[in-house]
């Protein structure tokens, strides 16, 4: 397989943010270790500087290579720049214009965009290839199991696989298609089959449309009154047109899939899966030597008919059998290998069990025609614990796994994205070692990184700086930091939300570790304020865990010697945002004067 020649993926994703507890935002250069992070502090004290944005040109900075990234963008700015104009106001777009661009192409940095290079991941994408080149063999390959964390390049690198894989068994006309799914957004039984059952079905008909453009084109050009094929052969020779019908039948033999032709060698007394009437004429192998044009208009019928037969599985509604033999006979409607990459397989497992695998890993022994492959990528190594045995060693035939990036790593995929994303020294030079660093301290998480990057970008710009500096990468991690915080608390459930609200409560009132039953009780008025059901301080003591896992309280277990043990807990996420989210949620928001409440901290 080519390595370098593929061409991006556009595919969506459903990308999910990892919600993993960050370490702390006040993260200190000094302790980083970055060696090339000595640059010149001078160019931070530019780009913090913004009273550089509006200046004209030439008037203050003096850097040679600031100039010349202006004298690049001269014509760009020209057409836009207001101040440049002598209208006197500015309208509401005009300030924001007038700086100069520092994104050449902002959408290489979000998640949906696939990369064509994907450095430091050449390993596990040979490894991969190396066990996929069978399909393109004829041969099914062993399923694969890939692991890794997030931001690991797990689905970047097997979506370059899966094109490569594409482009080369189209290169050689092998019938191998890779089917790929996100079991986030696809995530039970049902689902995943529809989906396969729907795109072999779409598979199936443009290939039946294909071969019956050929066989009409084969009938048109033998009907002329002749009677069978042979005849017209000679008739036709002379029209520059048609060619013979000799060619004719070539033609079809070679707008074939490579499949039929080996289908004869191989399965040629197999019956056709979706024609189980017993009629020998569904052999595909037949269609090559048809001796009369009534065999050949019986052919079209035949395909006219499985075109006609082919039902799509609807979104909901048929039992799971009928959706699943629906997706076998689909698959095994002619001969090629399928590769199925099941992406956030955890997910899948997690949310129905683990049927769908099981399933699917012992289509093989049962389909006549096809081969199923399965690749499935998660970055929860424990799911396979919750696999029926079969499945897991099924499944788990090759392993792959995607160790973290480091920091040096992080650089390099940083360096190449923001060579197409910003324009030319846009960026000082700490900005990428230091989204490197932070990244590599959280877990070598590539997406986070990006994000990082393209979010000190968008605060350069939003701030009107002509370059992106090293502060805006703090402000930009901080700023993550909160959004992460915001999403995970505006989807806790009300009764968390309640406890977390109690226990912002007790510090607003400068309350220090706090403890369970402080919480409790301020937790157990709030509900009765509210009309929300009372948990048992067992339950609201489980609660406090979850947010403790989530990063949001810090929750340690004190011994109170014979009055045994309790937590005791500080609030570890911003107070003022917090609290911000948890009163926009109206029920908590109906509670005027928390006052009393607090109060009740002292009852206790
Ligand atoms: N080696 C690399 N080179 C360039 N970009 C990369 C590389 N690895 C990851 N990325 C980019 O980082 C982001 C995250 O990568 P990806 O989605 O592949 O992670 P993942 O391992 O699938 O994570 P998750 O487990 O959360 O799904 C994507 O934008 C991807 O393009
Ligand atoms: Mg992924």
């Amino acid at each position: 397989m080519g390595g370098n020649d593929t061409t991006p993926n556009d595919r969506d994703e459903g990308d999910a943010e990892d919600s993993a507890p960050s370490a702390d935002t006040g993260i200190d250069l000094d302790e980083l270790s970055i060696d090339d992070l000595d640059g010149d502090p001078s160019d931070l004290a530019d780009s913090a500087d913004p009273s550089n944005s509006t200046d004209s040109p030439d008037s203050t900075d003096s850097t040679d290579s600031t100039d010349s990234t202006r004298t690049a963008n001269a014509d760009e700015s020209a057409a836009v720049d207001p101040s440049e104009s002598d209208t006197p106001q500015g309208g509401l777009f005009d300030d924001l214009l007038s700086g100069e661009p520092i994104f050449e192409n902002k959408d290489v940095l979000r998640p949906s965009y696939t990369p064509d290079q994907l450095p430091h991941r050449q390993d596990q994408i040979n490894d991969m290839a190396t066990i996929l080149v069978g399909a393109l063999r004829g041969e099914t390959p062993s399923n694969i199991l890939i692991y890794g964390k997030t931001g690991t390049g797990k689905t970047a690198s097997a979506k370059f696989v899966s094109n490569e894989l594409e482009t080369t068994s189209q290169k050689y006309d092998v019938p191998c298609e890779v089917e790929y799914i996100n079991c986030e957004v696809t995530d039970t039984q049902y689902r995943v089959l529809a989906q396969l059952a729907n795109t072999f079905i779409e598979a199936n008909e443009r290939y039946i449309e294909s071969r019956l453009a050929s066989l009409r084109g084969l009938k048109e050009r033998a009907t002329g009154g002749q009677a069978t094929l042979d005849d017209t052969t000679d008739e036709s020779t002379d029209t520059t047109e048609s060619t013979d019908i000799a060619e004719g039948t070539d033609a079809v033999e070679s707008t074939d899939t490579a499949g039929n032709v080996e289908e004869t060698g191989e399965t040629g007394e197999t019956e056709d899966a979706a024609n189980a009437d017993g009629d020998e004429s569904a052999h595909f192998a037949d269609e090559a030597d048809f001796d009369s044009i009534a065999a050949v208009e019986n052919r079209i019928d035949e395909l006219e008919a499985d075109l006609d037969a082919f039902e799509p599985v609807p979104m909901t509604g048929w039992p799971t059998d009928r959706v699943y033999s629906t997706f076998f006979d689909a698959v095994d409607y002619h001969e090629r290998v399928v590769v199925i990459m099941l992406d956030e397989i955890d997910k899948l497992v997690e949310k129905s069990g683990d049927d769908t695998l099981y399933n699917l890993s012992r289509m093989n022994s049962e389909l006549d025609n096809s081969r199923v492959s399965i690749m499935g990528i998660s970055n929860d190594l424990k799911f396979t614990e919750f696999l029926d045995p079969r499945v897991k060693s099924s499944l788990g035939e090759e392993e792959i796994v995607f160790p973290p990036y480091d920091a040096t790593q992080l650089r390099d995929i940083l360096a190449a994205r923001a060579d197409i994303a910003f324009e030319p020294d846009s960026l000082t030079e700490d900005v990428i070692p230091l989204c490197a660093a932070f990244a590599a301290q959280e877990h070598g998480d590539a997406r986070r990184a990006l994000d990082l990057l393209r979010t000190a970008g968008e605060l350069a710009e939003r701030g009107q700086t002509e370059r992106v500096g090293e502060d805006h990468v703090r402000q930009a991690q901080e700023k993550i930091e909160i959004d992460r915080v915001v999403e995970v608390v505006r989807t806790l459930p009300t009764q968390s939300k309640v406890v977390l609200f109690a226990v912002i409560l007790l510090e607003r009132n400068g309350a220090q570790n706090i403890n369970t039953g402080e919480v409790y009780n301020i937790y157990r008025r709030l509900c009765d304020e509210i009309d929300a059901d009372v948990l048992t301080q067992r339950r609201v003591t489980d609660l406090i865990s979850e947010l403790d896992m989530l990063g949001i309280v810090n929750a340690v277990v004190v011994s109170k010697g014979r009055y045994g043990r309790t937590k005791e807990m500080n609030l570890s996420v911003p107070i003022d945002e917090t609290e911000a989210v948890l009163t926009s949620d109206s029920r908590l928001g109906d509670i005027e004067d928390v006052q009393p409440f607090v109060q009740a901290r002292f009852d206790s």
